[in-house]
Order: structure tokens, then sequence, then C-alpha cells
């Protein structure tokens, strides 16, 4: 028998683990996997004996590099329609407040999204899904919040797990039942409060549907006080929880996300110094989302300068979602995150590999290192950096999840795409 059951040689590795190199850099270097986990990084020529003899399975893979499969920890992938009518809108001057009311935004995706079923949520989820695949993800949170009703929250969580199921990669979900009032309790936001925390909550905890809890603090949104509620609700039932927090203006969600241990606070345009101290203290992770504040035309920018003193980790993250951020490509978002928020080419793969691991509480992936899931992304680059420096073409050679190839095998020979 074997040693491992695959090793992939002629590569370069970006690590992602701490030390000198850039990236953690192995150059010529050599990634061996057994039952779905790394058990060997290297160099070549340090591997004990020819690939062929100690496993199964070797494959040359052309000089490419090989990060961690990419990590997308922000996403409201599943859906009903779309928001184009709203972004031609926005394109012709109306803000995204603006579109908040009435039948548009966010009560318009609502409105869609109940009116779908099962198997459409998941049609059209899926293909979007299998795009960010190609384009590096192995590991992809995926939030409710458009159902903002029992039976549809339900199905949204219902259909998250699927995808994870069938595309073979993991999905991590979470509920965000808290997303805004509905139109439909649009006078009664202390009931549908109650519905969320007294109803929504603990049936979906019963029926393990999420892994972490979300809810939108901000002025079209939940007040702080609001939010706590839901927060507190959701610590006593034992799930992790997460935050919007700061998206239009600092109502100081990320120091009250800081107050939970939330894993993570989202958006953070307009976070203030306290807000950071606060997240540094409590450990809890940025998540940058550049997609929407590219869509929203967005002038405030998260405070990246209070992030990197306070060493608050970055993460970054699609948001896919049909209202501010229709993004599928993570590669996108390292592009956007550099031009707009000044983030470093390396703080970019930081961002969507090792932290954005943390911003969903995994600590078994995102870097290379033995012991860990062997989730790779191969790309055809000629460095790291140039992961962040096209916009718009696909550099991705190809995917491992779990130690098994999905998707297209990269291919012998040169690095062209
Ligand atoms: O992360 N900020 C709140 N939620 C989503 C957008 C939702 C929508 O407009 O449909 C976001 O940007
Ligand atoms: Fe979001």
């Amino acid at each position: 028998m074997s040693r491992y059951d695959t090793i992939w040689y002629g590569a370069q590795l970006a690590t992602m683990t701490a030390g000198s190199a850039p990236y953690g850099a192995i150059e010529d270097g050599a990634i061996a996997a057994r039952d779905g986990t790394i058990a060997w990084v290297g160099r070549r020529g340090d591997l004990p004996d020819e690939p062929e003899r100690l496993a199964d399975r070797a494959v040359d893979v052309g000089g490419r590099w090989i990060t961690p499969g990419l990590v997308d920890p922000h996403t409201h992938l599943v859906f009903g329609g779309d928001r184009v009518a709203d972004f031609e809108r926005r394109v012709a001057g109306q803000s995204y407040v603006a579109a908040a009311g009435g039948g548009t935004g966010i009560a318009h995706t609502v409105a869609m999204t109940r009116a779908a079923d099962e198997e459409t949520l998941y049609r059209d989820a899926a293909q979007r899904m299998r795009t960010m695949i190609a384009n590096g993800s192995t590991t992809i949170e995926i939030k409710s919040g458009y159902g903002l009703d029992v039976e549809t929250e339900l199905r949204l969580l219902r259909v998250a797990r699927r995808l994870g199921h069938e595309l073979g990669i993991t999905v991590r979900t979470t509920y965000l039942g808290a997303h805004v009032v509905p139109p439909d309790y649009a006078q009664r936001r202390d009931a549908y409060l109650a519905l969320v925390c007294d109803e929504m909550l603990p049936r979906i905890a019963r029926e393990h549907l999420a892994d972490a809890v979300d809810v939108f603090c901000d002025e079209i949104a939940f007040s702080p006080a609001e939010s706590a509620r839901v927060l507190d609700t959701a610590r006593r039932l034992g799930l992790a929880v997460k935050v919007h927090a700061d998206q239009i203006v600092d109502t100081g969600a990320a120091a009250l996300a800081a107050r939970y241990g939330a894993l993570s606070a989202d958006h953070l345009e307009h976070t203030g110094e306290e807000g950071v101290a606060a997240m540094a203290r409590a450990g809890t992770v940025a998540v940058l989302l550049p997609g929407a504040y590219h869509y929203l035309r967005e002038t405030v920018k998260p405070p990246v300068a209070a992030l990197r003193a306070h060493g608050v980790p970055i993460a970054l993250a699609t948001d896919c979602n049909p209202g501010t951020s229709p993004v599928t490509t993570l590669p996108t978002v390292l592009n956007l995150a550099c031009v707009l928020f000044g983030l470093t080419p390396h703080e970019a793969v930081a961002g969507v590999t090792f932290n954005a691991a943390r911003a969903l509480g995994l600590d078994d992936r995102g870097v290379l290192e033995a012991g860990k899931r062997c989730d790779l992304a191969l790309w055809n680059v000629g460095s790291p950096a140039e992961l962040s420096y096209w916009l718009g073409t696909s550099r991705c050679a190809g995917v491992v999840v779990n130690g098994s190839p999905v998707g297209c095998e990269p291919r012998e020979g040169g690095r062209s795409a």
C-alpha cells in the first residue's frame, strides 16, 4: 500500500503559513494527501522517494501555483429573481437607502424568494456556486434572510445545506432572519423580533439548520438594542454569531459584535476606532466586502489602517447577493480590495484563506500544513500577487476538495489560461 493517496508536485506553494517568505511560499514544492488530509508539504527535493513510488496518484502540476482552497465567508447565495431594476435606478442616481422602502430593495427579493419553489432556488444557486468553485472557492458561507417567514427561511437553509452535499464542498449556513423587518410586519417590529427569537431560532437550532446567526444592525434594519435581543437568543441556544455592522452609518454595531464574542463583524465602512479596538480585544474578524462598496458607490472606506494597527484579522468575501454585490468570483474581490481599500496582494490572499476560515470558526483549513484538510486551488499565474492583478478573467486551473479533484484537472505543461 502507498504511503499517500495523491501527491501534487512541480508546484509553487503559497502555504499562507506565518514565516519569513511572503505567502509562506515554497518553490518547486510538493504536497501529499491521505484520507482527505494534508500529510506532507515541502520542497520536492525533500520527498523521501519519487512521487510515483510514494502515492497511488502522482500529479505534475506543471509549475502552477497552489494556494489553500479559497474560503468565502459571507454570501447570500440563495435568492429568487434579481434586482436589475434596482441597479438601473441606482446608476441613474437613486440611493440604496431610498430603494429600501416600498416594493424595491431587499423587500423585492423577499417577495421573489417567497414565490420561488425549492427546486428553482436550488438550481439558480447551484449555477452561481459552480462559478465560485471554478474560481477557487472550496468553502462557502450561505445566509438565509430573503424569506423572513418561517417556511421560507427554513427553505433557504435547507437549499444551502443541499448545495454543500450535492456540489461536494463545505457550506456553512447562517440564519439571517433579522435581515430587515419584512413588509408584512412593517408596523409591528416587536412582533417580528418575537417571531425570530421565540419561533424561528429555536426551531432552526433544533433542526441543526444553521451553523451561526447573523443580524443586520444598521439604520435601514435593526437597532443595536433590537440586534442584541437576537444575539442573546442565539447565544442562549449555543449558536455562534456574526453581525452586518456599520455599513451605512456607525451605530456601534462593531462594538456590539465584539461584546457578543462574534466570529466576525462584516462591512464596517463606518466603524470608528472604538469599534475596531473592541473587535481586537474580542478576537472578532473583520470581513470586508468591496463588492458591495463598489456597487453602492460608497465613498467612506472601512478603517483598514486601524484594523492593521489593532491587529484585527482582515477577511474578504463576495457578499454575493442580488442587490448590492452580484459577484460570484473571489479573485474579483481580491482585486477590488487592493484597488479600492488599499490592501496588499498578500493581505488579500490571507483574507480569503486563513482569516476567512477564522471568520467561520474553522481552524482545520486556510493554510497548507500537515494535518489540515486537503482543500487546494491551482492557479495559472506566475506569482501569488497575480491573483489580485487580473480582473474579469479566471486564472483558476481547478480545485481539490478533501483530497479529491473537483471540476477541471490541471493540464500538463505551460501556465497560460
Ligand atoms: O450584505 N447589508 C445587508 N445585506 C446585504 C444586501 C442585501 C440586499 O440589498 O439584498 C449586504 O450587502
Ligand atoms: Fe451581506
